[in-house]
């Protein structure tokens, strides 16, 4: 066996399935729900503990713990003076979600750094780990906020007046952070990272489907958020005629199906088309709609599509409205284009995967577009970037039953050590 390949056969080694699945299940139960899944939206009082739960490991490893702006969180191993490679993910989560989106990345950061941190490698390369802030973007808008923010802060002032369903501003959110979390200093500047690498769970159906228990991510599809709001004229369901009615919901039906069909020919080349939340008001069964506000969630792999169904959208919806006589705002929430990852980086996770497989006898990697957007496509404007996947059990995600075998995540585990082994005499 060569040397460095013995080298990556005693850094593997170290990584043990048991304490994997242990950390992850004691993550999950911040926020964890009896029926299964995990709620804990950005910045949530779950959000919070999960997070103190997280530095107080951090604490007893005598990693440097600091936070920024926008909230993130950061973990230093090795010295403060040398520019670290970055290493995480997210643990804020959809409403219901599950508990491996996110979560999965930070944990196996954290493995993997006190791996490299056992094993001397930090003694010359310091590594960061991160806990990125709102990647979701359910609660507030838009998604990857702590990512994009620390690629470029000029994005922070507009973000913290972001508001929740509730009509809290992120701004407050943050202010009621730092109340929980005033141990922890807040850095003015980032510091230089030579790279970025994320962990994650696929999210989708193509692993499971390719048999192979390992993706590389060559580039994320571009995503586009939209939020539409109409306004009607509430008034009684029972004695309001029907010639006369001003309702909300009856015109937010006639632009959905409008956008819909006119979506037809673009998603039968590749574009996706979500509808996911809805806010009726005043929400009762006997008052007539005043007010409707309805999402959109385009995504696809070739911009273009999406300059075209935005454009269409906004003369179907003008085209309504004054046919109609009914106001609508459209409020365009999060744009991102298409994100490429470099080969310098996707090179290196090829060997560590090939490394991966020949320590394991796994099925290998597979090479792939990832349908979920991540907080790795604004690190690509900074440094370079890529991630890592492992397969979704019946490719679900989003959802309390999201899950990936034990196996797979152990073997991610496996890579993403070799991975930032690679990386970290790589980069420089
Ligand atoms: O929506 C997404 O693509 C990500 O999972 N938050
Ligand atoms: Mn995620
Ligand atoms: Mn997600």
């Amino acid at each position: 066996m060569t040397h460095s390949l013995h080298t990556h056969q005693q850094l593997q080694e170290l990584v043990q399935q048991d304490k994997l699945i242990s950390f992850l299940d004691q993550l999950a139960r911040f926020g964890g729900r009896p029926q299964g899944g995990v709620s804990r939206e950005a910045l949530s009082e779950e959000d919070i503990k999960a997070r103190a739960f997280l530095t107080r490991q951090a604490k007893e490893k005598n990693w440097q713990i600091s936070s920024d702006a926008i909230g993130n969180l950061f973990f230093r191993i090795g010295s403060s003076n040398l520019p670290a490679l970055l290493c995480g993910s997210h643990i804020d989560t959809q409403p219901i979600g599950g508990k491996l989106d996110g979560a999965y990345g930070v944990v196996a950061a954290m493995m993997a750094g006190e791996i490299l941190e056992q094993s001397g490698i930090t003694d010359s390369q310091a590594i960061e780990i991160v806990i990125w802030n709102n990647e979701e973007g359910c609660r507030f808008s838009p998604g990857t906020m702590g990512s994009s923010a620390l690629a470029d802060p000029r994005r922070i002032k507009a973000y913290l007046n972001s508001r929740d369903k509730n009509g809290m501003t992120l701004s407050e959110a943050i202010q009621n952070l730092r109340v929980h979390e005033s141990q922890i200093p807040v850095r003015e500047v980032s510091p230089v990272y030579k790279a970025y690498l994320e962990l994650h769970i696929e999210q989708g159906p193509i692993l499971e489907h390719e048999k192979k228990s390992l993706g590389i991510v060559t580039g994320i599809q571009a995503v586009r958020w939209f939020k539409i709001t109409i306004k009607g004229i509430a008034s009684h369901a029972g004695t309001t005629p029907m010639s006369l009615r001003r309702d909300a919901v009856e015109f937010a039906h006639t632009c959905y199906a409008a956008l819909r069909q006119a979506a037809q020919p673009l998603i039968e080349n590749g574009l996706l088309f979500t509808s996911g939340s809805w806010q009726v008001s005043p929400n009762s069964i006997n008052t007539i709609a005043d007010q409707v506000i309805f999402t959109l969630d385009l995504r696809c792999r070739d911009d273009r599509l999406l300059d075209t169904m935005e454009d269409e959208l906004t003369v179907i919806l003008k085209k309504i409205s004054s046919e109609n006589q009914f106001s609508i705002t459209i409020e365009s929430l999060f744009k991102r284009k298409v994100t490429q990852f470099p080969e310098s980086v996707t090179d290196c996770l090829k060997e560590a995967c090939a490394i991966t497989q020949e320590l394991t006898n796994c099925s290998g990697y597979y090479p792939m577009v990832s349908g979920a957007f991540h907080d790795a496509m604004y690190l690509s404007d900074l440094c370079p970037t890529a991630m890592l996947f492992v397969p979704s059990i019946n490719g679900i995600s989003h959802n309390a039953i999201e899950n990936t075998h034990p196996e797979d995540l152990t073997l991610g585990l496996k890579a993403l050590v070799s991975s930032l082994y690679l990386m970290s005499n790589r980069f420089h």
